[in-house]
Order: structure tokens, then C-alpha cells, then sequence
């Protein structure tokens, strides 16, 4: 039973029943979609956590579509930290998802289990997301020997888009393909709970599936994964710079912005606001005392 309260902003926040980890897992074995939406913020988490979404990702994405940076690449840590312990602040039902930045995870266990921590101990997070194939299995490993949840992610990952010459579709060779499924077989086997899936053909992606136990969240990945995750500020209309094929836009919220602050700026200008009703007052007779002050000749100054 959700359970409403009035928030500042977002508008009502709903005090919904946390989603686990345990359970997500099991909507795939009872054949229920799972859906996974970005945010960066306590605003935008509180919005997500309406919809009622079942992940919430703060993503690396956070780079491009927050800092401005052309990919993920220069993330830190101390980033995402902050961002992600804004969104634990104002979501209640989505299993929350920390997503780990380029270099926090590569240098050694001890560093992958030090970042790692950092995001459950101070941001709230329920479980981790790795980008990699088998070269992070013994990683994913360890970190879910040491009880952090972690997320796969395979197929076109972020990270590596040097190495990849661009955001380019993978798996496309069978031999590609095949080692994709593999990779994922084996972060199963690490103990992933979950595995991300992007830009990669939709019959690969369907193969995944169908051999691993655990779900598959799709982005560009077709429809037989089983859940989808979208960048918010693609579905939102929020972020023009690049748009992927497969980022699906559900609202022009960026018009609506523009449209809302040029409004802002004419009646400013004009005067027009703010207005009686967006203006305080005082008593009359405050006032006047005010004003006969005022028309005193000033007191000589104490030295
Ligand atoms: O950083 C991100 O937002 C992601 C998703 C695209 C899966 O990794």
C-alpha cells in the first residue's frame, strides 16, 4: 500500500514499499517486465519513484547529460557520490543502482571494494553496476563475496568508446556474438544479479536471455530482454546533443523549459511580475511608523 506526502518539489511523494533485489530476480522467473529509468537527482528520483519504475540508475551518463563532458570517460567518484546519495533522498521504491566510473574498479580489488562501498556507506545505494565482459568477472567476484550486489553491463559499453572508435552496435559478427554470450554466462556465474545489455542485435540480445538465469535490462537491445532502461534525459527530451537510435522520446520537456523562461523574462522585464499575489505586505501602521523614522533628521553617531 502506497502511502502519499507532499513534497516541495516533484509534487506528491509516494512512500512506497521497497522493491529487493530477491524480488526483482523473481519477476523474470514469473515472466513480469522490469523497468529501469536514470536520474541524477533528488527532484527527478522522486519523479521516477512515482511512476512507479522498478530500478533507478545513476548512471555514468551523469557525465554527458549533467557535467557536459562529449562521453563518461572523466567521471569520478566523488561525483557520483553526490549525486547518487541526492537520489536515495527521494526515492522509496526503486532498487537503487550506482553505477561505477571509468577507473574506480579496473585498478584492483581493493579499489573496486573501496568505491564500491562508498556507494552503499554514503550514498545509499543498493547494489553496483560494472561495465565488462570476463575481464571483470573475477571483480564482480569478489565484490559480491564481500555483499555488494553488482549489475552486469555488456555489449556497447561507455567506457571503452576509444577502443570501439565511437557509440557503435556490438555483437554483430557471430564470433562477436558468441563471445558476448559467454562474457554474460560467466558474470552470471560471478554472482552478477543482473545484466545490462546495450546496443547489440535483438536476436543476440534474445539468446542472452533465454540462457541466463538472472534478467537482462536492454538499452538498444530489442524487445526479448526482460526489462528495458532509458536514459531520462532522451525519454524527457531534456538533452539534444546526441541522440541514440534506440532512445525513445515520451516528452518535450526542454520546449516546455524554454518556453517557461522566456515567459519569466518578458514579465520581469515587462513588470509584470512579480505581482500583488506573489508580493508581501505589512501593516499599514508599521508602515507609517516606517516612513515618520525615516523622515527623522538622522542621530548624531555614538564615538
Ligand atoms: O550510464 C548509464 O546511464 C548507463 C545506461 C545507459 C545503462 O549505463
Amino acid at each position: 500500500m502506497s502511502e502519499k506526502t507532499e513534497s516541495a518539489y516533484g509534487g506528491a511523494a509516494m512512500a512506497q514499499k521497497k522493491l529487493t533485489i530477491p524480488e526483482l530476480v523473481a519477476m523474470k522467473r514469473d515472466g513480469k517486465k522490469i523497468t529501469m529509468m536514470t536520474a541524477y537527482d533528488v527532484a527527478f528520483a522522486r519523479l521516477v519513484d512515482r511512476a512507479g519504475i522498478d530500478m533507478l540508475l545513476v548512471g555514468d551518463s551523469a557525465g554527458m547529460v549533467m557535467l557536459g563532458y562529449p562521453n563518461t570517460v572523466p567521471v569520478t567518484m566523488d561525483n557520483m557520490v553526490q549525486m547518487a546519495a541526492s537520489v536515495a533522498r527521494g526515492a522509496t521504491h526503486p532498487v537503487l543502482v550506482g553505477d561505477m566510473p571509468f577507473g574506480t574498479y579496473q585498478t584492483g580489488p581493493q579499489d573496486a571494494l573501496r568505491n564500491a562501498a562508498r556507494f552503499l556507506k554514503e550514498a545509499g545505494m543498493d547494489a553496483v553496476k560494472i561495465e565488462g565482459g570476463r575481464e571483470t568477472v573475477d571483480t564482480v567476484r569478489m565484490l559480491v563475496e564481500n555483499g555488494i550486489a553488482v549489475m552486469a553491463h555488456v555489449g556497447l559499453t561507455p567506457q571503452r568508446v576509444a577502443q570501439f572508435g565511437g557509440f557503435k552496435t556490438q555483437a554483430r559478427s557471430a564470433r562477436a556474438a558468441r563471445r558476448l554470450i559467454d562474457d554474460a554466462v560467466a558474470l552470471e556465474d560471478a554472482g552478477a544479479f543482473s545484466i545490462v545489455l546495450e546496443s547489440i542485435p535483438a536476436p543476440v540480445a534474445a539468446m542472452v536471455t533465454e540462457r541466463l538465469g538472472i534478467p537482462t535490462i536492454g538499452i538498444g537491445a530489442g524487445p526479448d530482454c526482460d526489462g528495458q532502461v532509458l536514459v531520462l534525459h532522451d525519454v524527457l527530451g531534456l538533452f539534444g546533443d546526441f541522440k541514440p537510435k534506440f532512445a525513445k522520446r515520451y516528452a518535450d520537456i526542454g520546449s516546455q523549459v524554454v518556453a517557461a523562461l522566456t515567459a519569466f523574462d518578458a514579465d520581469v522585464r515587462s513588470g509584470a511580475f512579480p505581482d500583488a499575489d506573489h508580493s508581501f505586505t505589512m501593516k499599514e501602521t508599521e508602515l507609517e511608523a516606517l516612513k515618520q523614522d525615516l523622515a527623522r533628521p538622522a542621530r548624531p553617531k555614538a564615538v
